[in-house]
């Protein structure tokens, strides 16, 4: 059993230019082996499997499972070494070195669904999108039979491409395109996010200066009302107006007298608070000195001002004495006249008589007429005191002040 190359030991050798490239087993250049090689098809049209590498690495259909990382590696390197075994029998004996190298660089560019027969993991995914957006060469070189560069780029120019799923995407261009409009979609957010401050700050700075403009309103003009209606209108304002007018001056009228209550009524309870002062004359009159009057003599001087008469008689107790009588009838009030030649006081109202002294005689009176108080001045005056009366019915006559002696 001979021992198989590492691909290490390959690549040496492919750099050399040893064994592994004759000018006779390769007529093609270089380039050309390793863009098929790029391309599904080699590995898928893989004939037969080497009996000691496929025994090494299973395939899919064998373990019922897609392969692991490690174990896609493992088939990569297994299938370079194995390729040279298969391409034998076609080629010259020694075992052509660009296949294998060709082996080699497969494992760069990510597998497709198609010779692992599942879909591609997302790692799987992330890989060829990488590789797919870094290395254009690969990615370029394979889909030129089925789709030209120069078609595709007006297309997307012209229209954003519709890509599938992530879960079901197979092709690393997809994966690179989802990965760029996903960044576009994250710059143009950017972008707008940056721009929505300054848009929603350049309306607040250009309302400023429309509200100051918006101050100064005008007042439109009313509107001319028809000459029927004016009239109308003014009728109504005069009609307002003279009710207006009664209103107020009756509100007027009743608040003036109702002022004017108010003070009366103030006036009469300060004049209530002061007492009645009456003009009344001097009790105490001076009627001159005694030697004036002639004995039984009535003098009638002081009768008409000052209501009594001056008496000096005899007659009352036998002695000379001057008293002052009152000239009120004791029967009705009346004021009765002296009668000279009768020698008595006569009441004209119902016939009462009086004498000198002033008992009554005669009539309906039922009691002498009264004195008045009687005193002697220090100028040696009579004067007659008319606040104290004194009565006969009473015995009052005997007090001395009722009578002077003459
Ligand atoms: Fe003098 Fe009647 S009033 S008698």
């Amino acid at each position: 059993m001979t021992k198989r190359p590492s691909v290490k030991e390959i690549l040496e050798m492919a750099r050399k230019g040893g064994p592994a490239q004759p000018a006779e087993a390769s007529p093609a250049p270089v380039e050309e082996p390793a863009t098929e090689a790029v391309a599904p098809e080699p590995v898928a049209e893989a004939p037969a499997p080497p009996p000691a590498p496929a025994a090494d690495v299973p395939t899919p259909s064998q373990l019922g499972r897609p392969l692991t990382l490690k174990e896609k590696l493992a088939a990569a390197r297994a299938g370079g070494a194995a390729v040279p075994a298969a391409a034998k029998p076609a080629a010259a004996p020694p075992p052509p070195p660009a296949e294998p190298a060709a082996e080699v660089e497969a494992p760069a560019v990510p597998p497709s669904p198609a010779p692992t027969g599942r879909p591609l993991t997302l790692k799987e995914k992330l890989a060829a999108a990488r590789s797919g957006a870094a290395g254009a060469a690969p990615a370029a070189a394979k889909p030129a039979a089925t789709r030209p560069a120069a078609s595709v780029a007006p297309a997307a120019k012209a229209a954003p491409r519709v890509l599938p799923p992530l879960e079901k995407m197979t092709d690393p261009k997809d994966l690179a395109e989802a990965l760029r409009q996903t960044a576009a979609k994250k710059e143009k957010a950017t972008a707008t996010a940056e721009a929505k401050p300054a848009a929603e700050a350049k309306p607040t700075a250009e309302a400023k200066p429309a509200k100051k403009e918006a101050k100064p309103q005008t007042v439109l003009p009313k509107p001319a009302r028809p000459p029927a209606e004016a009239e109308a209108v003014a009728r109504t304002d005069r009609r307002g107006f003279l009710i207006g007018s009664l209103f107020v001056s009756w509100v007027a009228v009743a608040w003036t007298a109702f002022t004017v209550g108010c003070v009366a009524f103030t006036q009469m309870m300060i004049r209530f608070m002061f007492p009645n002062v009456l003009a009344e004359p001097p009790s105490t009159i001076k009627v001159g000195l005694p030697s004036n009057f002639e004995p039984e003599e009535v003098s009638e001087r002081f009768k008409a001002e000052w209501g009594f008469w001056i008496v000096r008689s005899t007659r009352y107790n036998g002695h000379d004495i001057l008293y002052a009588l009152q000239s009120v009838c004791t029967h009705l009030g009346c004021p009765p006249n002296w009668l000279a030649g009768e020698q008595k006081f006569k009441c004209p109202c119902h016939g009462s008589g009086f004498y000198i002294s002033g008992v009554n005689f005669e009539g309906p009176a039922p009691r002498p007429l009264e004195r008045f108080k009687v005193t002697l001045a220090d100028d040696g005056q009579i004067i007659v005191d008319k606040s104290q009366k004194f009565q006969q019915e009473l015995g009052q006559w005997a007090d001395p002040d009722s009578f002077i002696s003459a």
